[in-house]
């Protein structure tokens, strides 16, 4: 079984991942850490445990991490889609929480990358402050990293926080430009050019609901998002990007991936936070240094969402 860490900002759709993750036989969940983004990292921490104890996940720790980006103040959270307390005001709907770590989130993912006997993968589903911290304090683990899976980043899409930037690049530039220009573990990053085309609508959440308490609970923290990717596509569905991520984390392949070197922008003009993928490719980054990352521009996304609802639903 595959070592995973989760690192999420919970957040709607990091729910609908952390129940992915937490109910796939094909991994060992070791551990779920938490970070600001969507909303406060206290509420984040809170919305984790109780997403754990509604998944009967009392067996995984949970690791509070950084409140705040690694240079700049963060400017803007998610609560006008993922609602004030993250989870579109149903959080108190979840648990009974599991308890919180003593260790913080970097010690606690340190100490399980250590413990392990292969190397784990890492899904990172919120900004990346705590990766790259972990790289930055650890070095000597990255080689028993077997991988990053990051949703986050925009090629072509454009941004959906900006008119360029995708929210969990944004949230840490610096952050998100250590990981995936400066670190040489394999990484895969899932975007919103691939994202955005994989959509739940309003009756598939409605099957879901009817499916169990479990899917009823997920379903009912649709409102705000729900209505805020309506707004956008134009009629009722909603993006589930961290589950998409997750789901690729669990099953490789999942999605098509191009080689791609990556730069992220850290001024602080109107293209802050913008993932730039270097389209001359694999090529171009042996030439100027820069490693390449798979950047997942394709996937079937009925098979994603079937096999989402088999996870969701099983
Ligand atoms: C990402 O930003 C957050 O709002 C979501 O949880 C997801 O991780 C999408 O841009
Ligand atoms: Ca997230």
């Amino acid at each position: 079984m595959t070592p995973l860490i989760v690192d999420t900002d919970p957040g709607v759709d990091d729910a609908f991942a952390l129940a992915v993750a937490a109910r796939s036989p094909e991994i060992d969940l070791r551990a779920v850490t938490t970070v600001h983004g969507n909303v406060t990292v206290d509420r984040t921490t809170d919305n984790a445990r109780r997403l754990l104890g509604t998944f009967g996940r009392a067996d995984v720790p949970v690791g509070r991490g950084a409140d705040r980006p690694l240079v700049h103040l963060l400017g803007r959270r998610s609560a006008g889609i993922h609602g004030t307390d993250g989870l579109g005001g149903r959080a108190a709907d979840f648990g009974p929480p599991v308890d919180e770590s003593s260790l913080r989130a970097v010690a606690l993912m340190a100490s399980v990358i250590e413990a392990s006997e292969e190397p784990v993968v890492i899904a990172a589903i919120g900004p990346l402050t705590n990766i790259a911290t972990l790289l930055s304090a650890r070095p000597d683990l990255e080689e028993s990293i077997a991988r990053f899976v990051l949703m986050g980043g925009s090629i072509g899409y454009g941004g959906n926080v900006s008119a360029a930037a995708e929210f969990n690049v944004w949230a840490d530039p610096e952050a998100a430009r250590r990981v995936l220009a400066g670190s040489v573990v394999p990484t895969t990053m899932v975007p919103l050019d691939l994202t955005m085309r994989i959509t739940v609508s309003a009756a598939w959440l409605d099957e879901l609901a009817a499916c169990g308490p479990v899917g009823a609970a997920l379903a009912a923290t649709r409102e705000s998002y729900l209505a805020a990717y309506s707004a956008r596509f134009g009629h009722a569905a909603m993006a589930v990007h961290d589950a998409v991520a997750l789901l690729e984390a669990i099953t490789p392949g999942t999605v098509s991936a191009t080689p791609l070197p990556i730069d992220v922008d850290t001024s602080t003009g109107p293209g802050r936070g913008t993932t730039i993928g270097d389209l001359r490719g694999p090529e171009a980054a042996a030439t100027d240094g820069a490693r390449p990352v798979d950047v997942a521009l394709d996937a079937d996304p009925d098979a994603v969402r079937a096999e989402l609802w088999r996870r969701l639903t099983g």
